[in-house]
């Protein structure tokens, strides 16, 4: 028998080759998701991630909102609507051999609990700033909330190709500000509209940008840092400046290592400009060797490996009426160990019950896939009656139960007024399922005779969802 390195020891349904395979594939899985303040451009990172992964084929083509942004990730009228990223959903491609389930969380703060609540799926984080801003307000809270959970961050600085703050500034900024160490992984050469490339650290290479379309994916191409075309590109005074910065960090730099990064102690920092597609490859390159396979997690009973044999995971979002054509409710399972089979039955230890697995999905933007098989570290989508709640677990066999989903209080408080009496029992069910999301908690003023529902929530622009969503989805007037 090969070794488990578990300390929960659930049992074992697999034989030797079994559990090879399933070891080889989860080593394969990277679960991330992207932290930031809105505007630093994680829409169109998380757009030409996928398009690097192959999972796109011309960036832009999914962009069609009037007068906004849109990535495939955007799928919900009130986001077209608004511009904003209000839910957060899955998106899965392969780059170089790897896995990859980017979780996209809603940047708005009126939100952030849903974006906690994700971030407690993911084993890696990407911090976009934007050069010109350095780092924001909500890029703090996040920051701050993946570093309790001792979630391993890599930074982008985004933007490159305008004229933002000195990137040893940005360095301070982040070190100061966030109180993490930053170990430069690559240089910019030049900087606003001359920023034409990226001198690696790490591999000791200098890459000049070939430039072209942004909607496509452009290469670069390795030069030596002292040769003339560099010199031409950004001129002789900048790149004997690059030169200077590049052997300053040599000495003063804070080294990089692996163990540091893990445990959040240092993050790697990237420059680049997500719009122009420069310095996008070699971040790509780099993010897919650092991230971090599927990580052990904590459970009431002891830690969990996520190679462990049996199968487990829990809930960290659910969502009602993805398909307004088929008003199905879809409950987000983070796969925690073992191997996901459609159709398997499983134990759903809140309820003691044994559910069947039958229907599954995997996301891309409105596309679904149903998904067969699905190992430790991914993410699928189960289609939920209305069994299931946001931190359940899910497990094959020994009950096990998962923690640190975190639960907000509400700050803001709302009483609901039905326009048409009639509809009663529409807006019970509405609110019923869309609480069950956990987007709005539900009161009930048990001293008043009138039993209009209060709702709560983390932030105001939360009721404006629901509002919204009561109407498009129960066919409900509030007011
Ligand atoms: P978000 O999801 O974090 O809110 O940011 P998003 O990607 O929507 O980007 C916010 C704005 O920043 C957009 O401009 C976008 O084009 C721009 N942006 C993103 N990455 C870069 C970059 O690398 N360089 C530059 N110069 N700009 C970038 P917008 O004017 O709001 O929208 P649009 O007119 O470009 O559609």
């Amino acid at each position: 028998m090969l070794a488990r390195t578990c300390y929960v020891t659930l049992p074992n349904p697999m034989d030797d080759e079994q559990y090879k395979r399933l070891r080889a594939e989860v080593a394969t899985r990277r679960t991330f998701a992207i932290i930031s303040h809105p505007d630093a451009g994680k829409t169109t990172l998380t757009e030409k991630l996928l398009l690097y992964g192959g999972a796109l084929h011309m960036a832009g083509a999914v962009r069609s909102r009037s007068g906004g942004r849109h990535t495939a990730s955007d799928w919900m009228e009130i986001e077209k609507q608004r511009g904003i990223s209000v839910s957060s959903s899955v998106l899965q491609f392969d780059y170089q051999g790897r896995h990859m389930n980017l979780l996209d969380t809603p940047g708005h703060n009126d939100f952030s609990e849903d974006t906690y609540r994700t971030l407690s799926a993911a084993d890696t984080a990407i911090m976009l700033i934007d050069c010109v801003k350095g780092v924001e307000p909500q890029t703090i809270k996040l920051f701050q909330v993946c570093r309790m959970r001792g979630i391993p961050i890599v930074t982008f600085v985004n933007k490159m190709d305008r004229d933002g703050k000195d990137p040893f500034e940005l360095l301070d900024e982040i070190e100061r500000v966030l109180g993490i160490p930053c170990s430069p992984a690559n240089w910019p050469l030049g900087s606003g509209s001359s920023f034409v490339g990226v001198y690696d650290r790490w591999r000791n290479t200098t890459l000049l940008f070939d430039g072209g379309l942004r909607s496509q994916r452009v290469g670069m191409h390795t030069i030596e840092l002292d040769s003339p075309e560099l010199a031409e590109a950004i001129g002789e005074n900048a790149l004997a400046k690059v030169r200077d910065e590049v052997e300053l960090l040599g000495t003063a730099g804070t080294a990089f290592e692996r163990e540091k990064f893990l445990s959040g102690q240092v993050t790697p920092v990237f420059f680049g400009s997500a719009m122009t597609n420069c310095g996008l490859d070699p971040f790509l390159d780099h993010f897919a060797d650092l991230a971090p396979a599927p990580r052990a997690r904590i459970t009431t009973s002891g830690i969990l490996a996520a190679d462990d044999p049996a199968f487990s995971g829990f809930v960290f979002k659910i969502q009602a009426n993805m398909d307004p054509q088929h008003r199905d409710r879809i409950a987000f399972l983070r796969i925690c160990s073992g191997k996901f089979l459609r159709g398997m039955n499983v134990l759903h230890p809140r309820t003691g019950k044994t559910l069947s697995l039958a229907r599954s999905v995997q996301f891309m933007a409105q596309e679904r896939t149903v998904v067969d098989e699905a190992y430790s570290g991914d993410i699928v989508g189960l289609w939920d009656p209305g069994v299931l709640r946001i931190g359940d677990s899910l497990c094959e066999a020994t009950p096990v139960e998962f923690e640190g989903i975190p639960r907000f209080s509400p700050e803001h408080f709302v009483r609901v007024r039905l326009d048409d009496p009639l509809k009663r029992k529409q807006l019970k069910k509405g609110l019923d399922q869309l609480s069950e999301e956990g987007a709005v908690q539900l009161f009930f003023d048990r001293r008043r005779l009138e039993r209009d529902p209060i709702l709560g929530a983390v932030g105001v622009l939360q009721f404006e969802v629901i509002e919204h969503r009561l109407r498009a989805e129960y066919g409900v007037r509030i007011g």
